[in-house]
């Protein structure tokens, strides 16, 4: 077995990290062991336990090693672990896209099993753009003029070409690639869930004045409904989501629900739209599909808009990646299905109301903006510069994995976290809080 040192070592000279530097890289640990909620970390100074409250990007919602997703991945590998898509089904596939569609709201039947969120999303899209390139051609047109996506402000879809186009142009992390990706429209970002009902009027009244000035041109509304993520854990107004259904049916557009994040709980009903009492045209899904175990993910239409595309030029959907249904994720993702249903409301119920009580008295810190606590997330918007190493030792020393970005430090950890380690991802990322806010002011204690 080799040390730690020469892993690191190996790593640092070999390895890309995400949206890490090669030559100014940030503090790197080796992972000795995953169980349950809790990771095994090796820094170079011997192995610590810690609760991983970032639950491996938000998709590891069961845990590690979980005895039900152990045996289906072994049942699989035993019979086999991938056949190409292309005229064979098996299974797991059926197994799984039967689950889905029980799960999802009607009419949404028809799913594409896609290998990422990323490309989830660009099947998405081009899926919204050969529908209205059919529905051209249904009534006589040569080719549809709409190639353009509506989007908001402070959203996140993707890092492939095409999605990166519909994040935030400006705060995001995509920023530098602009003049070279496709101009979509963007809308403001939405108020917050709990602002006033003239908040969200207005911000609905913007909405349809520039959805209207682009009617011609646009093909689909992209969201991630109720909780943009990545973009800067932002709760926004169920009502805004509501005027975007309206406005979606009223210029026959379509409405993609980016449910990648959001989905299968997260937020507290098992979709996001169910808060504002919508159903999307297209749904999907991702990252807590396999329970976290493997990269999979499904967009979801109805019959019709799938109809259509048939019908339309091309006859077909043109997307087919090599890895598309992958027998073994697919067999993951069911067994998953099968854990999260009858138990994600009660546990995410009670990771809101446990980080809500320890969090959101933080609101009085004086290096705090803002807390936000929504479904199994909490966010604390910083005022004070993010110091990352500093934050990382600072969370590991109190035994929680954190991995805060821009000004927030947050948790999106399993649903199967114990009240006893909510309290100590909460008491962690206090501490974090308390040492930027010293670091900040020079040694000073926090507030
Ligand atoms: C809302 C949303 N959409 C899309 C993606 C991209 O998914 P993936 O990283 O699996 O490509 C993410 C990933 O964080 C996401 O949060």
């Amino acid at each position: 077995m080799r040390t730690t040192t020469d892993v690191l070592g190996l790593d640092r000279r070999h390895v890309w990290h995400p949206y890490a530097s090669t030559t100014h890289p940030g503090p790197l640990r080796r992972v000795l062991d995953a169980r349950g909620t809790r990771l095994v970390l090796d820094g170079g100074t011997g192995p610590t336990e810690v609760v991983d409250a970032m639950a491996s990007w938000w998709c590891q919602v069961h845990g590690y090693r979980h005895p039900d997703l152990d045996a289906a991945a072994h049942a699989q590998v035993d019979r086999f672990s991938h056949v190409m898509f292309g005229g064979l089904t098996h299974d797991p596939a059926i197994t799984l896209v039967e689950k889905l569609v029980e799960i999802t709201p009607e009419p949404l039947s028809r799913v594409f099993l896609a290998d990422s969120g990323s490309v989830a999303m660009e099947v998405a899209t081009k899926l919204a753009r050969q529908w209205q390139i059919a529905r051209a051609a249904a009534s006589g047109s040569r080719g549809s003029r709409r190639t353009r996506f509506a989007a908001l402000r402070g959203s996140y879809h993707g890092d492939t070409w095409g999605v990166m186009g519909l994040c935030d142009p400006e705060g995001g992390m995509h920023s530098m690639y602009a003049g070279a990706l496709e101009e979509h429209l963007f809308l403001p970002r939405p108020p917050h869930l709990d602002a006033d009902a003239r908040a969200s009027e207005e911000w609905s009244t913007a909405a349809r004045a520039a959805i209207h000035e682009h009617r011609d041109e646009l093909v689909a509304i992209v969201v991630e409904p109720i909780l943009q993520g990545a973009g800067g854990m932002w709760p926004w107004s169920p009502e805004c989501l509501r005027t975007l259904r309206e406005l979606a049916d009223e210029y026959a557009l379509l409405l993609i629900a980016d449910e990648i994040a959001t989905g299968l709980g997260r937020t507290g009903t098992l979709f996001a739209c169910e808060r504002a009492g919508i159903v999307p045209d297209v749904l999907v899904l991702g990252k807590a599909l396999t329970g976290g175990y493997l990269t999979q993910a499904a967009v979801i239409t109805s019959e019709d808009i799938a109809a259509m595309i048939s019908r339309g030029p091309g006859g077909a959907l043109m997307h087919g990646p090599t890895f598309m249904a992958n027998p073994l994720a697919c067999a993951i993702s069911a067994a998953s299905l099968e854990l999260l249903l009858p138990t994600w409301a009660d546990n995410v119920a009670r990771l809101e109301s446990v980080l809500s009580a320890s969090l959101l008295p933080l609101r009085q810190h004086s290096g705090v903006a803002d807390v936000r606590v929504l479904g199994g997330t909490a966010a604390i918007e910083l005022t004070v510069p993010l110091d990352m190493a500093l934050a990382t030792d600072t969370a590991i020393a109190h035994g929680v994995w954190l991995r805060p970005f821009r000004n927030l430090v947050y948790a999106r950890h399993p649903y199967i976290c114990t009240t006893e380690e909510l309290q100590t991802i909460a008491t962690g990322m206090t501490a974090v809080v308390d040492a930027l806010t010293n670091a900040s002011n020079g040694t000073g204690a926090a507030a």
